[in-house]
């Protein structure tokens, strides 16, 4: 077998692991009962990192951590290496700040999150490559039917290219499905789909695959856990658009699902159906990413310790049922500490009608560990091993 860059990020993963058995052994560690060590649970309290708890099962743990945050806050960085396994741009590379003109890439900032990654021994996974928004102004005016794909091929080469052999994974297309807009694909009526056609997302894997042909390429879409008719609906179009991608040989390696859960009765989580999803999609051959997860409290009590405890409910819930399933590999958190969450934006659900401060991730202002954050911990313990 050839070593892909793949197998070895997944092997300085094993060296990373404080515990357990060797990388090669973790490799092919799918049975949960084929080793005394990889089921051993981890002690959780207050000097636990989850990066340990995530290891010892075989998973890996990661977080976005924004510029400048993770280099100008010295206490935030530090807690971050020794929290995660794995770090994801915020907005770095986002296409509107990565390649703010038509001839001009300014990749300064996503080099320095890089940089953090390397320095600590941790993987770094780009996000992303082709989504209706963050996209510049010069493309929207300039973008036509007959050069939309050129500009599409050259900007996703361009990025990956650059971070070619720094990338564990790329979320290559984000967001493509919206059942709201009522295609009978269920895809979403974007700037992409009005000048490509639907053949945009094969495209975008296919060019990154050129540029970079050992990174896992990701398909990154929201909403898939939701026991809603649009869940259900997103779900169904989600498969669908794999299954097709897969069909004509479409270089897609994983599906991520970004996981921004609602602690409120309008996404509610059916740990069943959340567990057939992924189950269905790993019959495809695919990997799963939890690739943005946090919880959204707008709407919950004012009383912290109940919305802690809601909170902490909704990571547990959606955990517990993705992780019965192996091809699960990696979880990654939409932020550490409550310090920096985009949750804070009014429009991203900061305005609570209380007036009081949101609470969306495992640690506190303070980087205090929280409710959440033992949740995790514990869904990660209880995880088959990987
Ligand atoms: C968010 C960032 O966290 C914010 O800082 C930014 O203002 C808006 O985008 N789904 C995605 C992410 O795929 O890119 C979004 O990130 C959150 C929703």
């Amino acid at each position: 077998m050839t070593i892909t860059r793949r197998h070895a990020l997944h092997l300085s993963l094993g060296a990373l692991a404080t515990m357990g058995a060797c990388a090669q052994h973790k490799l092919q560690a799918r049975d949960p009962g084929d080793s005394d060590s990889q089921r051993k649970n981890i002690k959780i309290d207050e000097t636990t990192f989850l990066k340990e708890v995530a290891t010892n099962r075989g998973l890996i743990y990661g977080s976005v951590g924004r510029y400048p945050d993770l280099t100008t806050d010295e206490e935030f960085a530090d807690l971050f290496a020794q929290e995660c396994t794995m770090l994801v741009n915020g907005n770095a590379l986002k296409w509107k700040y990565v390649h703010p003109q038509p001839d001009r890439y300014d990749f300064a900032k996503g080099d320095e999150l890089a940089a953090f990654a390397r320095n600590n021994g941790m993987l770094f996974r780009g996000h992303t490559l082709i989504w209706s928004q963050a996209l510049p102004n010069w493309f929207r005016e300039q973008a036509n039917r007959k050069n939309a794909e050129q500009l599409m091929t050259e900007h996703v080469q361009s990025v990956v290219k650059h971070y070619a052999g720094q990338m564990h994974s790329w979320d290559v297309a984000n967001e493509c499905v919206f059942p709201g807009h009522e295609r009978n694909d269920g895809l979403r009526k974007s700037i992409w789909l009005r000048l490509l056609g639907k053949d945009y997302i094969e495209l975008a894997f296919r060019a990154a695959a050129e540029a970079d042909p050992q990174a896992l390429l990701v398909y990154n879409d929201n909403r898939m856990h939701s026991d809603t008719e649009d869940g259900e609906a997103t779900r169904t179009a989600v498969l669908k658009l794999l299954e097709r991608l897969l069909a004509k040989g479409t270089p897609v390696h994983a599906l991520g699902m970004q996981a921004h859960l609602w602690a409120k009765d309008e996404m509610p989580l059916n740990p069943q159906k959340i567990t057939a999803f992924v189950r269905e999609v790993a019959d495809l051959g695919l990997k799963i990413v939890v690739s943005e997860m946090d919880v959204k409290d707008k709407h919950l009590p004012t009383d912290t310790q109940e919305r802690d405890r809601l909170i902490a409910d909704a990571y547990r819930t959606y955990l517990d049922a993705v992780l019965q399933e192996p091809a699960v590999t990696t979880v990654v958190t939409w932020g550490i500490s409550d310090r920096y969450s985009w949750r804070n934006k009014p429009k991203f659900g900061g305005n609570r009608p209380d007036g009081t401060l949101v609470r969306p991730l495992p640690r506190d202002r303070d980087l205090q560990r929280k409710p959440a954050w033992y949740a995790i911990a514990q869904a990660f313990n209880n995880a088959p091993a990987r």
